[in-house]
């Protein structure tokens, strides 16, 4: 990597000093304000560890949720502190404000190995307009600032971007910088065969990533309803399925700039609607009946892309094969994450964006059988279409 990250950093950089940490603590929360997944947090706590360790008064800045710019109960990073309090063994001071003498003097008062994390950033009217006050605000807090918020890297933030114009050393956290080996390798020089698994609803998200790693994959396979596009486009018929209808030229283009690199469901997964699991039955791809969608793949499409996973040296995995949160059409989805942790067995680099893949992979308890699971779901998306992130960008190079 080109930038600068904590380990560029001398002893004497942070022995006794403020480091200012982002992270991605946006963790979802139940009614009841209870974290429902908190691997974000864990993901975080290697960097934070190095930091005390080596004697650093540790301030940790987060977003959670979309507040507007303004406080709300609900997007409070209080439970966070308790749970990260959990996590690192000791106590977490938190700070009702962020951009406040409160706060600052919390910074302050910390003393080496202590952690103090305040408020949501986006309680704040400027951190989404990149506010330049507000980055230099933000930059008293620290006396050096890490970015560990890979997940938040692609927005151009006060507490992402605008403040690491201010405050430096401006360096990445070790979350950052795995994030960013993994996917930056996978982009520049994976080893071949490469497999990329593309899934999820609709192409029109995904039309920028397909076309990013097509040139760089030997072969792509296609699932979710977002294959019906593609069927649509080669004349089929697909019933009630999703199909963006103008999006089927598109397809129609990426197939024939594929040849026989794309590679489509060759049965599907088809019911009346998505309430009528009951009434779930196989089809051949080109017999989807007319009053009937498809809300998975198939079996046979699911021992096709396993035997394609499974010679694979490098395996990019973007989005479900179905409707994953409701059986019976989370069996394509958890036969991908199946066919992913057999292939890192089998010595394969596996690497989940984040997202829907990355939430199906926990459920399925397969997170510790990949050799990555992306924390950023927009991020690594934006990422792999080859996007520059301002996260990142800001940082100090080498
Ligand atoms: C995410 O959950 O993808 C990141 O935390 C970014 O959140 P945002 O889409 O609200 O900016």
């Amino acid at each position: 990597m080109n930038k600068k990250t904590v380990r560029d950093l001398s002893d004497a950089q942070l022995r006794g000093k403020r480091a200012l940490v982002r992270v991605d603590f946006n963790v979802p929360l139940d009614e009841r304000g209870q974290i429902t997944d908190d691997t974000r947090i864990r993901a975080a706590i290697p960097t934070l560890r190095y930091l005390l360790d080596r004697g650093a008064r540790v301030v940790v800045l987060s977003h959670l949720g979309r507040p507007k710019g303004k406080p709300e109960a609900k997007y409070s990073l209080a439970p966070v502190a308790t749970r990260l309090g959990e996590l690192l063994g000791g106590n977490v001071t938190f700070v009702e404000s962020t951009d406040s003498d409160q706060a600052l003097k919390a910074t302050n008062d910390a003393k080496p190995g202590e952690v103090v994390l305040l408020e949501n950033t986006r309680f704040l009217g400027g951190e989404e307009k990149n506010d330049e006050r507000l980055s230099r605000a933000l930059a008293m807090l620290g006396d050096v600032y890490v970015n560990d918020a890979f997940g938040a890297a692609h927005r151009a933030h006060s507490s992402t971007e605008g403040v690491a114009r201010v405050l430096h050393p401006a360096v990445a956290g070790l979350l950052m910088e795995k994030e960013l080996d993994y996917l930056g390798r996978a982009l520049s020089s994976p080893e071949h065969p490469f497999v990329a698994i593309m899934g999820g609803s609709k192409i029109s998200g995904k039309i920028d990533v397909i076309e990013s790693l097509l040139p760089k994959v030997d072969k792509m396979l296609i699932g979710g309803a977002m294959a019906c596009t593609f069927f649509r486009a080669m004349g089929l018929e697909t019933g009630k399925s999703l199909v963006e209808a103008d999006k089927v030229d598109l397809a129609a283009t990426l197939s024939k700039r594929g040849g026989d690199k794309l590679v489509l469901p060759v049965d599907a997964l088809v019911a009346p609607s998505m309430d009528e699991g009951a009434k779930a039955h196989v089809v051949k791809r080109d017999a989807i009946p007319a009053g009937e969608a498809m809300f998975d793949v198939g079996p046979e499409t699911t021992k096709l892309f396993t035997q394609h996973i499974m010679s694979a040296k490098t395996v990019l995995w973007n989005g479900p094969m179905g409707v994953f949160e409701k059986p019976p059409f989370d069996a394509g989805t958890k036969a991908m994450a199946q066919a992913l942790a057999a292939a890192t067995k089998k010595g394969a680099t596996t690497i989940v964006g984040g997202g829907d893949s990355a939430a199906a992979v926990a459920e399925a308890g397969l997170e510790s059988a990949m050799s990555h699971v992306s924390t950023g779901g927009g991020a690594s998306l934006e990422f792999l279409e080859g996007k520059t992130l301002p996260g990142v960008a800001a940082l100090d190079d080498k």
